[in-house]
């Protein structure tokens, strides 16, 4: 399935709007227009730069817990390059996807800033400390988890306001998107890319942001979000409680002295059948996941994400191209694209 995402790249370069399985943020938007790819993000050295970082069957030898999660691979190096967007503070803005994409994948996205300390944006690492300033999880509890349930399912932007009380200064913008449908197998898969911006123009802006974080350290494969979920098995419960386990679900930072709650605490009622449910689903990452072969012809083939096997499973075991059936545990096998 090597190929498959240079096929993708090459079908969106002449569909703009069509829906991709891989994406980067790579505009952003001021005042409602769209800058040059690049302009004020910044680039990144792969080769396929809409690839996701995952801690396991890596692209590129990146995970997310090397220095270079920060703003992906190489990205550093585009940094003198990367112009600096004035944005005055309290305005709202957005961070666009490459090719005009839109998220395909099921998952939460979130905002973060850090202050370059020396005030020059273009030199800065983001070696410090990093805040929350948008966060988007589960917007339908009866949704599809591994779809619509999530805000942002078919987003092509993330549009968020730079708070009225974010002090003076020049800023990395980090917007990312996580995809959890390979989480049951320590696949979930991070998007991500920063922007340069200079924050102008407030009285107000002596905010303190309340929670801040390191890049790498703000997640690991211990979390049962990234490393253990199943979308497919697991209810919007469970996966809440997943949710507040990370920085995820933590508040973000508007400006004012208390944040908005991103996720229902409800989900401590649900804690005792989370714990059952994990045990059976840490099964799941010790499976071959070496996948059937795909590529069968006929009719009653399962779709992309559907269930094609499992303990008393009387449907399809075949799944439609380019998904192959993979076993995730006995009761449970599901077509996914390896790639
Ligand atoms: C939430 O999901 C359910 C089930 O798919 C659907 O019927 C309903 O229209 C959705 N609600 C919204 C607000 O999208
Ligand atoms: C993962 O992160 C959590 C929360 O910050 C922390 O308690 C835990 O020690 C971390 N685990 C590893 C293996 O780093």
């Amino acid at each position: 399935m090597k190929s498959l995402p240079a096929i993708l790249l090459t079908l969106t370069t002449t569909l703009p709007h069509q829906a991709t399985a891989h994406y980067i943020f790579s505009k952003l938007i001021l005042n409602n227009e769209p800058s040059q790819d690049w302009q004020y993000i910044r680039q990144t050295t792969r080769s396929q730069n809409y690839m996701p970082t995952k801690w396991t069957s890596t692209y590129d030898n990146l995970t997310p817990s090397d220095s270079d999660f920060r703003c992906n691979l190489g990205s550093f190096s585009y940094a003198a390059k990367t112009e600096v967007a004035e944005v005055v503070a309290g305005d709202t803005i957005a961070m666009k996807l490459f090719y005009d994409a839109e998220i395909a994948h099921p998952g939460p996205g979130q905002v973060y800033m850090s202050k370059s300390p020396t005030d020059n944006v273009q030199e800065y690492q983001g070696d410090g400390e990093w805040f929350k300033i948008w966060e988007r999880t589960i917007c339908n509890d009866t949704g599809d988890l591994t779809k619509d349930a999530w805000c942002t399912y078919g987003m092509s932007e993330f549009e968020f306001q730079i708070p009225e009380a974010t002090p003076a200064g020049e800023y990395l913008v980090r917007a990312e998107h996580v995809g959890l449908h390979g989480a049951q197998s320590n696949e979930a898969e991070f998007f991500y890319s920063c922007a340069q911006i200079k924050v102008t123009g407030s009285s107000k802006g002596s905010g303190t942001p309340s929670l801040t974080y390191q890049i790498p350290g703000i997640y690991n494969d211990s979390m049962t979000l990234f490393n253990g979920l199943n979308l497919w098995m697991d209810d919007v419960e469970q996966v809440k409680t997943d949710i507040l386990d990370t920085p995820i679900g933590d508040d973000v930072w508007t400006g004012g002295s208390s944040g908005t709650s991103v996720a229902s605490s409800t989900a401590t009622a649900a804690a005792v059948t989370h714990a059952q449910v994990r045990t059976s689903a840490a099964g799941a990452s010790s499976s071959s996941g070496a996948g059937s072969s795909s590529a069968p012809t006929g009719d009653s083939l399962a779709k992309h994400y559907a269930q094609c096997g499992g303990l008393n499973w009387m449907g399809p075991t075949a799944c439609e191209s380019p998904s192959v059936c993979v076993e995730w545990n006995e009761y449970y096998s599901q077509c996914v694209v390896r790639d």
